[in-house]
């Protein structure tokens, strides 16, 4: 199939036509890229599993640019649903609620429950409005592989497999929305991302955190299926290291010496503050760690970094799970498959 790569917002009508006829487009959202399509429309949808490779027990967010939407999409509204949407919405906050017969079991992968997203970049709002469709999307990656937060990852994953990718340049946030259950008594964090606990206890004032997320032996299920696999990780085997700066640097910088020696490429994944310590040729900053929004901003594309440099094993560092560090800790130790050394 040959893939159509659009600019921005200049080719808007002939993408929403694309997706009306059953079509799938890759678009820009403020978190990462999407992979879009007719959330009401099963064989478009079943084309967005094969694209991506993905896994038929989990399930897609549908997106809508209009509140009013929502009562068609889903039942049993709780009350202080609409203090989130108040707060949140249009943003990275996805909520889960008991769905409607509308909702085509492929996309709630024949669970009772949809997800839901308003999403605050202008693109995938206007591409919604333009078609007039709810639309089912996915990140735009191969499963797998870290989310894309730009249109050139996009396309090294999916051209020749969609009808059109969008380039709208990189997204702001760069981790995906935070998935929120609201079909229960109290509110539960199925996913970390990009709003975080803190905010999201200000509004609500009681939040739970699924357990799955905070136990590393994978005895519980995660309530979000997805969260079950290995997820975000790059070509490199990815090793996480604990403990006090000076520690882990001596760790690291032994190991790395140690891998070069049996032949490997080896890289690691720093900080500002902290990307001139290492003994190492491939040091990669991913932003400032007195700035976690950057660091968040750029995770996945450094992860994806290092596979343009064909590294075999990445070292990297720790962040505080504070804010939006609980997030980038929830993907990096995915992406390690919770290999993670404590010094
Ligand atoms: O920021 C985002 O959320 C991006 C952009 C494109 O909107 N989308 C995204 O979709 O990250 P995806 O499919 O990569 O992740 C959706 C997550 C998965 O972990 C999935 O299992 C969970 O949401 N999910 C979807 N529907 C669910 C449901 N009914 N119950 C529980 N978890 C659900
Ligand atoms: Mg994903």
């Amino acid at each position: 199939m040959h893939t159509k790569i659009f600019s921005n917002l200049s080719n808007l009508a002939e993408a929403a036509h694309i997706l009306q006829n059953g079509g799938l487009v890759a678009t820009p959202t403020e978190t990462v890229y999407g992979l879009a399509a007719d959330a009401m429309n099963p064989e478009a949808v079943a084309n967005i599993f094969k694209a991506k490779g993905r896994p038929s027990d989990n399930p897609l967010i549908v997106h809508i640019a209009d509140l009013s939407v929502l009562q068609e999409l889903v039942i049993d509204i709780p009350d202080y649903a609409y203090k989130l949407i108040d707060a949140f919405w249009p943003g990275p906050l996805t909520l889960i609620f008991k769905a409607s017969d509308k909702i085509p079991p492929i996309v709630r992968a024949g669970l009772p429950t949809v997800a839901i997203r308003f999403p605050s970049h202008l693109v995938i709002q206007n591409l919604i409005t333009c078609s007039g469709l709810s639309l089912a999307a996915p990140s735009a990656n191969t499963s797998g592989k870290p989310s894309p937060t730009n249109a050139k990852r996009v396309i090294e994953d999916l051209e020749g497999k969609v009808e059109a990718i969008i380039d709208g340049g990189d997204c702001s946030v760069g981790l995906e929305s935070t998935v929120l259950d609201i079909t229960g008594d109290i509110p539960t964090i199925l996913r970390p991302g990009g709003i975080t606990f803190d905010r999201l206890k200000e509004v609500l004032g009681n939040v739970l955190i699924d357990p799955a997320l905070t136990q590393l032996d994978g005895n519980i299920k995660p309530k979000a299926p997805g969260m079950k696999y290995t997820h975000y990780s790059p070509n490199a085997t990815v090793t996480i290291v604990k403990g006090p700066l000076n520690k882990v640097v001596d760790e690291i910088s032994r190991r790395v010496q140690e891998q070069k020696k049996s032949g490997k490429r080896v890289g690691v994944l720093a900080t500002e503050e902290t990307k001139s310590l290492f003994n190492c040729d491939i040091v990669l900053s991913v932003g400032s760690s007195g700035h976690l929004e950057t660091v968040a901003n750029h995770l996945f594309e450094t992860l994806r970094q290092f596979d343009d440099l064909k590294v075999d094993i990445v070292y990297s560092l720790a962040f505080p799970e504070e804010g939006i560090g609980k997030a980038i800790m929830n993907r990096l130790e995915k992406s390690a498959g919770y290999n993670i050394i404590y010094k």
